[in-house]
């Protein structure tokens, strides 16, 4: 049976690829799309949803704008890694689909306490900041989900600081309620992510496919390159929010570890790191790290999404 998700992100490259693949893939039934502050502001990442929608001809669901600003601390972008519009590069269409008439974190409560328990994954891509708003909000859901399957954090690296990376570090308290509300989490952070290197062989895939959404993909990809070099110096761009819709549609794909993860709140240096605690013996926890990905399979699975379009 598909799985259902509601996908919470920021677009950004990475996640209007998530976004293409859990429309793509038959083993996904996308609920909803629902934005957050992150990548770029909330109206350009809300604006990029909906071109990201157009393009992969998603129809029939609701794409739902949430929370403008972090929990407590100021708005920090990364058009250094998005650009200006939060998804330069291609030329992105006029959207023909309006934004759901209702905020993020009341779509994403609707649609959890009105089906059936255990049969909703989270899938954020972004900060943490409309899931905890949920959370708070109506804290029956946290029972009621089946997981939260994320892409954030890593426990051997950070993009933002030497040791947080980007979505958690743009709004730790909000991680922070995430990480310890009792539900499973599972995170797929830089460790993971960094495996998911779109290199030259990966980009004349989508290349090859001769239509729009491939296109699509592969002027998102080159964008993302050039940033990504400038900005870290690597030689591929890594396709991180995608790797957390792959988990979802086959886990077998992502070898994972059940570990305890606490959010560093208060360092000087160390703010929003993901503290993940790998000693002997293992401790009682809800939270599992993401560790190694099939990389062959996963670039199948997502060439497949996209062809699908
Ligand atoms: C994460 O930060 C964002 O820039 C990407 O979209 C991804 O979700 C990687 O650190
Ligand atoms: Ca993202």
């Amino acid at each position: 049976m598909a799985q259902k998700i509601i996908l919470d992100c920021d677009p950004g490259h990475d996640d209007a690829i998530a976004m293409m693949l859990a429309w793509g893939n038959p083993n996904i039934d996308l609920l909803a799309v629902t934005t957050v502050v992150g990548n770029q502001t909330l109206e350009k990442v809300s604006r990029n949803a909906l071109a990201v929608a157009e393009i992969a001809n998603i129809r029939g669901i609701p794409i739902a704008k949430g929370s403008p600003r972090p929990l407590v601390r100021e708005v920090e972008n990364a058009a250094s890694i998005h650009g200006d519009s939060g998804l330069d590069g291609p030329t992105l269409p006029e959207p023909t689909m309006q934004f759901a008439n209702k905020h993020a974190v009341n779509l994403i409560i609707d649609l959890i306490m009105s089906h059936p328990e255990k049969t909703i994954t989270l899938v954020p891509t972004g900060g943490l900041t409309n899931i905890a708003l949920a959370a708070r909000l109506e804290p029956r859901i946290i029972d009621r989900v089946k997981e939260v399957v994320l892409m954030g954090g890593g426990y051997h690296t950070g993009n933002w600081s030497a040791v947080a990376e980007f979505n958690i570090k743009i709004d730790p308290e909000a991680a922070h309620i995430v990480f310890s509300a009792g539900w499973k989490v599972t995170m797929v952070g830089l460790d993971l992510t960094h495996q998911a290197l779109a290199t030259p062989d990966v980009v004349e895939r989508f290349a090859a496919l001769n239509s729009k959404p491939g296109q699509f993909v592969v002027g998102l990809l080159e964008f993302f390159g050039k940033m990504y070099k400038r900005a870290e110096n690597l030689d591929a761009p890594p396709v991180h929010d995608a790797c957390a819709v792959a988990y979802v549609i086959d886990p077998s794909l992502i070898e994972v570890q059940q570990v305890p993860v606490n959010i560093e709140l208060t360092g000087t240096h160390t703010l929003g790191m993901t503290v993940a605690d790998f000693r002997y013996p293992p401790k009682p926890c809800n939270t599992w790290v993401a560790k190694k990905l099939d990389r062959e399979r996963f670039w199948d699975v997502v060439v497949d999404a996209v062809k699908n379009l």
